[in-house]
């Protein structure tokens, strides 16, 4: 009986002795380390431009003006980066989001009927309800911001 309890108590010391042993080879902190290499390691490849430069880094949000940061954000998926009716997303739309530049378009709205389509979005101008409303996310100076910058391409 004493050599039984003698020999759990044995198993047990040795059992949290290795388990403390064992806590240095935690692989789980290599985890993180070899998640980021990887990351590393898959990244595109850049590629030289035509002229064998390095190419221009990309535009950062946080470097553009405030206005154009919130349509790259909100807007260009569908309406494409340079106001085209291209983005992403458009593809995929029917009717297609508007193109900006499209000069007939631009005589015929005024500023208030854009601000109104940007607040209430489409569905409440008989329009696509694929265009959102955006009252309730840009503030009234984002939206008369991003009425200018639509403007801007309508002269171009
Ligand atoms: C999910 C896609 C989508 C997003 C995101 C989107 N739009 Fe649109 N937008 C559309 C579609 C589709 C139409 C076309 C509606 C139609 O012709 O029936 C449209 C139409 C418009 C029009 C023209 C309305 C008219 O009277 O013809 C304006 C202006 C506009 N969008 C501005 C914006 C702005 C600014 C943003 C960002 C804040 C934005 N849209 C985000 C899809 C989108």
């Amino acid at each position: 009986m004493r050599s039984r309890i003698k020999a759990a108590s044995l198993l047990a010391s040795l059992l949290i002795l290795s388990v403390g042993c064992m806590e240095q080879y935690d692989p789980r902190r290599f985890w993180k380390q070899s998640k980021d290499e990887r990351e590393i390691a898959h990244r595109p490849i850049q590629k030289l431009t035509a002229k064998g430069e390095i190419p221009p880094k990309e535009v950062a949000v946080a470097d553009v003006d405030p206005i154009t940061a919130k349509y790259v954000s909100f807007c260009a998926s569908c309406h494409g980066e340079d106001g085209k009716g291209n983005g992403v997303a458009a593809a995929a739309l029917n009717p297609k989001p508007r193109n900006f530049h499209d000069s007939a378009w631009q005589g015929k709205v005024d500023d208030a009927h854009i601000v109104g389509v940007l607040e209430k979005g489409g569905e409440a101008y008989g329009l696509s309800g694929s265009m959102p409303a955006w009252g309730g996310i840009l503030s009234k100076g984002e939206i008369e911001g991003l009425v200018k910058k639509i403007r801007v391409w309508g002269k171009k």
